[in-house]
């Protein structure tokens, strides 16, 4: 697809809806899951890391390893990908941003309407009670014990063979439904069900743009369209094809 065409559909867009995926945090240095060699599952086997077996079977394993991811986040800015995202929020009347990153860096962006499918590393929660945890203290002990009931708390993310946070699913498929434009950014599509939501947009009409550095793997077919490069270029070029005029753009 070309750029002009994809403006000409973001332009008439009421409800727009995008999915998002490690791919759009690359550039903000945090790295992908699945990208060959630089992806974290290269070189981290998620069985033993992020299932709820993996941390009852070795908690403080599990604890540090989403440690050393915690502090990279904190390192990360924000990039023009997740700017941009901010820009189409703006100017479209209806917008719902669903992502599966747990990096917090589309509300840091200024993202408003955000879905977090698979919660955020930012935040820990008691392991027993399910309650988030706001401030908690890095002790000799790992995990630290939760200051309620002393269960041993635990990032507050989605792990393999876990349900959604409640409500994030049935707001995300509300929104691929009344949709009248999907865009799906920077993910492989993988991982059931936030992987479901670009084609439940679809099958109710919606066109769909899928940006990512590759088409390798991703959908194709009538109404499924591709603009292949970084989200970080892709998708300020968007906005400004989109709205040419517009210079209050960042
Ligand atoms: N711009 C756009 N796309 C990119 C970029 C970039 N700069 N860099 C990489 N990509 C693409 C890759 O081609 C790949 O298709 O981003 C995708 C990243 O895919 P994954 O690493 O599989 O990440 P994601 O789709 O978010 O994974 C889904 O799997 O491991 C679980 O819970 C975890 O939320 C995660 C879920």
């Amino acid at each position: 697809m070309t750029m002009d065409a994809a403006a000409d559909l973001l332009q008439v867009a009421n409800r727009v809806a995008v999915l998002t995926g490690a791919g759009i945090s690359a550039e903000s240095g945090i790295p992908t899951f699945r990208d060959a060699l630089s992806g974290l599952w290269a070189s981290y086997d998620p069985e033993e890391l992020a299932t709820p077996a993996a941390f009852r079977r070795n908690p403080q394993l599990v604890w540090d390893w989403y440690a050393e991811r915690r502090a990279k986040v904190a390192e990360a800015r924000p990039n023009q990908g997740h700017f941009a995202l901010v820009e189409i929020e703006r100017r479209v009347p209806e917008f719902t941003l669903l992502t599966q990153n747990v990096d917090g860096l589309h509300r840091e962006a200024g993202s408003r309407h955000v879905v977090e499918l698979h919660g955020n590393i930012r935040r820990v929660r008691c392991s027993d009670e399910g309650i988030v945890v706001e401030r908690w203290v890095e002790g000799e002990e790992r995990p630290p014990r939760c200051p309620r009931c002393s269960g041993f708390l635990r990032p507050d993310v989605v792990w393999f063979g876990e349900d959604l946070p409640e409500g994030a699913l049935e707001a995300a498929g509300r929104s691929a439904e009344e949709c009248d434009l999907f865009l799906s950014v920077g993910t492989s599509n993988l991982v059931v069900p936030a992987a479901s939501l670009p084609w439940q947009a679809h099958r109710h009409g919606a066109p769909v743009i899928v940006i990512n550095t590759t088409v390798e793997g991703q959908h194709s077919g009538p109404g499924i369209h591709h603009l292949v490069g970084k989200a970080g270029e892709v998708l300020p070029a968007l906005v400004r094809a989109a709205w040419p005029t517009d210079r209050t753009a960042w």
